[in-house]
C-alpha cells in the first residue's frame, strides 16, 4: 500500500514516515522544504534501510500535485504539509489562510478527481477554544484564538462537508497536543529555524548552550506551581497514532476525531526539572510575563483514541527529554550543520 505522506521532510512527518516505512509501507513524500531539511528523508532512508521517493513540490501547484498523483499509485493520504507558527500567524494571517487552505484544497480536488478518498489529517488542539473543559474531549466545541488554530478548524470543517457530500471517503482528523522528544537514534529530531516558539527546543538550546536562558512566560496561572500545563507527547508515540488511525480509515468509510496526547499535564517548571535531569546541564531562567494567547492549562481526554484506535502514548517525561537531548548534543545546530548532499529528488 503506497501512502502519500505531505510535508513528510517535517519534525512529525519525517518521525511518521519510520514508522510507516518499518511497518512496510511504501511511501511518497511530498514536501516544499519551507521549513524542512531534505537530510530529515536521508536519515529515514537509513534509518529504515528503505527507499522512497521524494517530490519537491508546494500542494498550491495544481499540475504538479496532478502529475504527482497520476504517475504513482497512491493509496491514502497523510497531510502534514502546513505553516503552523502561532505568532507568525498573527502577524501574517494571510500567508497562513492562503497556504493551509489553498494547499489542501487543491490535495483534496486532485484526491477527488482520482478517487483516492482515504486521509489522515494533521490537526492541533489549538482548535479547542478557551472555555474547553480540562481534560479536552473531543466533543468539546472548537473555538480556535489564532489564524493558525483557525486555519486548523476551516479545513476540519471542509473535511466534515466534503465527507457528508459523500461518505465514499474515509478521514481520521488527529489533534495533537504538544509533540515533543526525538527518534532514539538521535537522527532526526525537531529543527527549528531561528528563535524556537515552543518549550522544548528553547529548553534544549539553553542545555547545549546556543541560548542563555529561558524565559518563562507567567507564574502567575492558577497552576500547581504558577506556570503553565500542558499535555506532552512524544512524537514517535504521535507518529504510531498516525498507523493506527491509518489502519482504522481503510477498514471502513468514516470521519472521525482523535486527540493524540498522554492525558497527563506537566508544568514549565516541572519541565525543566526534567531536563536537567535527562542533561545534566543547568537550565537557567527568569519569570517574564504571560505570552498573549496562552492557556493556564491544557492536556487531553484520551479515552477515544484509546478504544477505537487501540492506542495511548507509552513514552513517559523523563525520557522524552533523554530523546531530546540525545539528538541535540549529536546535531547542536540540527539538520544544517550536515554535510551530506541532499537527497535524490524523484
Ligand atoms: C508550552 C508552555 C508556554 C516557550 C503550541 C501551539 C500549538 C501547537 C503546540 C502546533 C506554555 C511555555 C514556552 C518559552 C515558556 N503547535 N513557554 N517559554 O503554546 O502549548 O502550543 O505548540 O500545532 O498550536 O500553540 O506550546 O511549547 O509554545 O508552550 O514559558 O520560551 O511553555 O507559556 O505554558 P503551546 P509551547
Amino acid at each position: 500500500m503506497t501512502i502519500l505522506v505531505t510535508g513528510g521532510a517535517g519534525y512529525i512527518g519525517s518521525h511518521t514516515c519510520v514508522e510507516l516505512l518499518n511497518e512496510g509501507y511504501d511511501i511518497i513524500v511530498a514536501d516544499n522544504f519551507s521549513n524542512s531539511h531534505p537530510e530529515s528523508l536521508k536519515r529515514v532512508a537509513e534509518l529504515t534501510g528503505r527507499l522512497f521517493s521524494v517530490v519537491k513540490l508546494d500542494l498550491q501547484d495544481r499540475e504538479q500535485v496532478e502529475d504527482l498523483f497520476s504517475h504513482n499509485e497512491i493509496e491514502a493520504v497523510i497531510h502534514f504539509a502546513a505553516f503552523k507558527a502561532v505568532g507568525e500567524s498573527v502577524e501574517n494571517p494571510l500567508k497562513y489562510y492562503q497556504n493551509n487552505l489553498a494547499g489542501t484544497m487543491v490535495l483534496l480536488e486532485t484526491m477527488n478527481n482520482f478517487n483516492i478518498k482515504k486521509l489522515v489529517f494533521s490537526s492541533s488542539a489549538t482548535v479547542y477554544g478557551k472555555e474547553a473543559r480540562m481534560p479536552i474531549s473531543e466533543i468539546e466545541h472548537t473555538g480556535a484564538v489564532n489564524p493558525y488554530g483557525r486555519t486548523k478548524q476551516m479545513i476540519e470543517e471542509m473535511l466534515i462537508d466534503l465527507y457528508k457530500s459523500d461518505p465514499a471517503w474515509s478521514m481520521a482528523v488527529l489533534r495533537y497536543f504538544n509533540p515533543i522528544g526525538a527518534h532514539k537514534s538521535g537522527r532526526i529530531g525537531e529543527d527549528p529555524s531561528g528563535i524556537p516558539n515552543n518549550l522544548l527546543p528553547y529548553i534544549a538550546q539553553v542545555a547545549i548552550g546556543r541560548r542563555d536562558q529561558l524565559i518563562i512566560h507567567g507564574d502567575d496561572y492558577e497552576t500547581k506551581d504558577g506556570t503553565g500545563i500542558r499535555d506532552y507527547i512524544h512524537v514517535v508515540d504521535l507518529a504510531k497514532g498516525h498507523l493506527k488511525a491509518l489502519e482504522k480509515i481503510s477498514l471502513q468509510c468514516t470521519y472521525e476525531t482523535y486527540n493524540l496526547g498522554t492525558g497527563k499535564g506537566y508544568s514549565v517548571l516541572e519541565v525543566v526539572a526534567a531536563f536537567q535531569r535527562a542533561s545534566g546541564r543547568p537550565i537557567p531562567y527568569t519569570i517574564g510575563s504571560r505570552r498573549s494567547g496562552d492557556l493556564s492549562i491544557c492536556y487531553a481526554d484520551v479515552t477515544k483514541a484509546k478504544t477505537e484506535l487501540d492506542w495511548q502514548s507509552t513514552i513517559e517525561m523523563d525520557e522524552m527529554c533523554e530523546d531530546i537531548w540525545r539528538w541535540q548534543q549529536q546535531n547542536p545546530e540540527g539538520y544544517e550543520s550536515s554535510t551530506s548532499t541532499a537527497i535524490k529528488e524523484a
